[in-house]
């Protein structure tokens, strides 16, 4: 048996970054312990339903709520005109646009809310919703936005001011009723100077399509104003609890101080439940009139139709290079489907998001982007879905228009990258399109990637594969999809960051207990992520206590220190951050008390894994534990007891993450099926917290980027109709259709986090998509195919096959 302790086994005993430590939740989660929203039940509590617009574009004539407030159990159904006088009928959105609580006179897409039902179980809600009547006059629909940005239908009339003229949106001049922003980044003149006299050019128009991040949990709240004490407490499906906290004060008038919003477990969020809806709204000003607690939880069809939905973006791209593949200028256009409403929830300065990330990894010296936002009869959103803010359309844009001129160019694609790869020496990076990228080494990322899955023979394969095709012995072709990506995650910088003018800072705040445990508290608020475990050891590292004696809290307002939460991959970046700065905080006042208790100066004492040792001499040392009993019974003259630190930390830059993605897929031309034979993965998220956890993110993004790839889609019909809004027709992958996925890494830190740390969640995602779609792009290549749009659905890719003849 050994008898000393090593070092290494008090480094071990910590369980701080970099071991693949086991998810503490998981021992809830896995027994059916979590507590969700739709698990509070409070005495006496009443349960509200919508009613909701089967129609896209209509005006509302009346609605008869008589035979809904007759049945028996139905306590109140409330409408615009309900709410009007409390000025709650409509609601300001996270993109400064304002949007209907309930419907106001008319309906602008399919599922909106019209009536909020009030009733004592939840079945007497749904049915009291059918007797509600609604008399609807239809409208045209508009669901095709450069029909919208033609058409003399005018969806928002309410932005049209009396004399006909177009005020002003949240981001500028509006040229036409159903136009909400142009937001212009880069040199217009100069890059298309430089693309004109460009000797190669390439140009191709792609679709990113609608979907949906579909959460296992969709959205709900329970709403509890408590009239004797003034107190409104708000449980829900909060990915940013006090921003909710705020807007609820703001548009309630409640004083702050009586709001406690509290996000319980989340089952999945992925941006589905950032923004605000009519739900938390209504059951609110429910709580409020009937002075008790009411409870919204959606059903699938409800949160796949109506809530925050993703991407939506036409595309078109203009890029340029020398006969050697040397780029030379990016041109991007957008055209952004935005729904009835912008409820975009980017930062305030970026309509469209980190859309200006589209030059990628690569090294492009002019570029030029110009997104128009559009109004259309669907339902409102557009960055959710595992997506930093338009970052996953970005890179999808600048990985096919890669493929598209490596074609142009009659080169090999992963050649065409390496040549404009950004180079380690010219980090940190200053894009065309206004990003200063914190690291990179995107060669080794890449020559690593390329030698893993022996590149050089899947292209001889390919090759042998094409010949056999035209010799009629096989009718599968194959793919070798490739990407490289650039993500830009940790929002932000209160300087160019905020949303409804809340700067994007987060925080942490850290209570040492007297026997050496501790307690820590975060604005953010884990869905899955795994925040209990990983900030724990970020910890462990930094103040010398185990992760196992340390509790992580996020999620209530009244105890946590204000946070813009978790999404866009910011809850590392950020507040991971802020969770180092206040434990050096902890260390510093800890390190005076060792040093008292040593009896030396504060600068002869170091800190050393678990305890602050005297310098040359580490056999006189204080653990951290000691140190901590020590700050409640031997506090030093004059300094106050107690070991407590908070930090608010504004980020000085993103941190831009990166990877090297390889799919090698097999199609059958005849039915259009796809199997996925290999999907290499190399992620660089800078210093790695925890192995394990970084993992499963890589595997969870990836089966999202491969649903959104192949299948998934949240589609319309010409009437404005959802024709996906179910679980039958909306793809969700199971084990069946996921691959084994190869995961792999580089590490290269960011030079301004404290730990060093990038985002991960979202990367997989980010690049996993262009990945398989270039794959099954890849696949046609050799039989003429430039590009074919999303989703690759076994019908579109039988179809492409049809379209390129080789049906025979
Ligand atoms: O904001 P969100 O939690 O969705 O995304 P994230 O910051 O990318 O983190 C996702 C999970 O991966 C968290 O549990 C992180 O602590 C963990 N992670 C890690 O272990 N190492 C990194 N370098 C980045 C994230």
């Amino acid at each position: 048996m050994k008898d000393e302790i090593t070092r290494e086994d008090r480094v071990d005993a910590l369980g701080g970054m970099g071991c693949k430590r086991k998810r503490v939740e998981d021992a809830r989660f896995t027994q059916g312990k979590g507590k969700y929203v739709d698990d509070i039940k409070l005495p006496g509590m009443l349960f509200g339903d919508f009613v909701r617009s089967p129609y896209a574009h209509a005006r509302i004539k009346s609605i008869d709520t008589s035979a809904a407030l007759a049945v028996d159990g139905v306590v109140a159904v409330l409408t615009a005109d309900d709410l009007r006088p409390l000025g709650l009928h409509w609601m300001p959105t996270l993109a400064g646009d304002k949007q209907m609580v309930l419907a106001d006179g008319k309906v602008l897409f399919q599922g909106q809310e019209v009536a909020y039902v009030v009733a004592r179980d939840r079945y007497i809600a749904a049915d009291a919703v059918e007797l509600v009547e609604v008399e609807y006059e239809d409208l045209p629909v508009l669901v095709d936005p450069f029909e919208a940005l033609k058409s003399d239908v005018v969806l928002r009339e309410d932005l049209v001011a009396e004399d006909g003229s177009l005020p002003d949106g949240a981001h500028g001049p509006r040229k036409h009723p159903n136009h909400i922003f142009t937001w212009e980044v880069g040199e217009k003149e100069a890059t298309a100077q430089v693309i004109d006299s460009a000797e190669i050019v390439a140009e191709e128009s792609m679709y990113y399509h609608r979907t949906h991040p579909c959460p296992l949990e969709t959205c709900g709240c329970v709403a509890s104003m408590d009239k004797v004490n003034g107190k409104l407490t708000l449980w829900g499906t909060f990915q940013a609890p006090h921003a909710i906290r705020t807007i609820v004060s703001l548009i309630s008038g409640i004083e702050e101080h009586n709001i406690r919003v509290i996000s319980p477990d989340i089952g999945g969020g992925f941006g589905n439940k950032v923004g605000a809806y009519a739900g938390y709204v209504c059951s609110v000003v429910a709580s409020i009139v009937t002075g008790v607690s009411v409870k919204w939880i959606e059903d699938r069809m409800e949160n796949l139709m109506t809530t925050a939905f993703a991407r939506d973006y036409w595309m078109k791209g203009r890029i340029s290079a020398t006969p050697e593949g040397k780029i030379t200028g990016l041109w991007c256009e957008v055209t952004a489907d935005h729904g009835g409403f912008d409820a975009c929830a980017d930062p305030t300065k970026f309509p469209a998001g980190f859309m200006n990330i589209c030059t990628g990894s690569y090294d492009i010296p002019t570029a030029y982007l110009a997104v128009d936002g559009v109004y259309t009869n669907k339902a409102p959103g557009g960055v959710s879905y595992r997506c930093s803010f338009r970052v996953t359309e970005a890179v999808y844009f600048i990985e096919r228009m890669i493929e598209v001129l490596a074609i142009e160019l009659n080169m090999d694609a992963a050649e065409l990258r390496r040549i404009n790869f950004i180079r380690k020496d010219q980090f940190p990076y200053q894009s065309a399109l206004g990003w200063e990228y914190d690291s990179g080494d995107y060669h080794t990322a890449w020559d690593k990637a390329l030698k893993a899955v022996d590149y050089d023979g899947l292209r001889a394969e390919q090759a042998q594969r094409v010949e056999e095709f035209k010799a009629g012995k096989t009718r599968k072709l194959m793919g070798v999809g490739l990407s490289f990506f650039t993500e830009i995650v940790g929002a932000g910088p209160v300087k160019n960051c905020d949303i409804l003018g809340l700067g994007m800072f987060d925080s942490c705040e850290i209570r040492i207990h007297p026997t050496g445990s501790a307690i820590a508290r975060l604005g953010t608020i884990s869905q899955g992520q795994g925040h209990a475990t990983t900030f724990a050891q970020i910890l462990a590292s930094e103040i010398g206590l185990p992760a196992d004696s340390i509790t992580i809290e996020e999620g209530d307002t009244d105890t946590a220190p204000y946070g813009l939460g978790t999404y866009g991959s910011r809850s590392t970046p950020v507040a991971g951050a802020a969770t180092a700065m206040a434990g050096r905080k902890i260390r510093a006042k800890a390190q005076m008390i060792a040093a008292y208790l040593l009896e030396v100066h504060d600068d002869d004492v170091e800190f050393d894994v678990d305890r602050f040792a005297v310098k040359g001499a580490p056999e006189k040392f204080k653990t951290m534990k000691e140190i901590a009993f020590a700050a409640y019974n031997q506090a030093i003259p004059g300094i106050e007891p107690g070991l407590e630190a908070v930090s608010y930390y504004d980020p000085p830059n993103m941190t831009y993450p990166f990877g090297a993605y390889v799919c090698v897929m097999d199609i059958d031309v005849d039915t259009g099926v796809t199997d996925i034979r290999r999907f290499y993965a190399l992620d660089d998220c800078g210093t790695r917290i925890n192995p394990m956890i970084i993992e499963g993110q890589v595997h969870g993004g990836l089966t999202e980027a491969l649903a959104v790839a192949l299948g998934q889609e949240i589609a319309y019909d010409d009437m404005g109709n959802v024709k996906t809004g179910t679980l039958m027709d909306f793809f969700l992958p199971t084990a069946w259709e996921v691959p084994n996925y190869e995961t792999d890494y580089t590490v290269t830190p960011s030079p301004h986090h404290p730990i060093g740390a990038k985002g991960v969640g979202e990367s997989p995602h980010v690049g996993g998509v262009p990945c398989f779609s270039n794959a099954v792009n890849d696949a046609f290549r050799a039989f003429g195919l430039r590009h074919t749009n999303m989703p690759h659905d076994h019908w579109r890719i039988w179809k492409t096959a049809n379209d390129l003849g080789l049906h025979g």
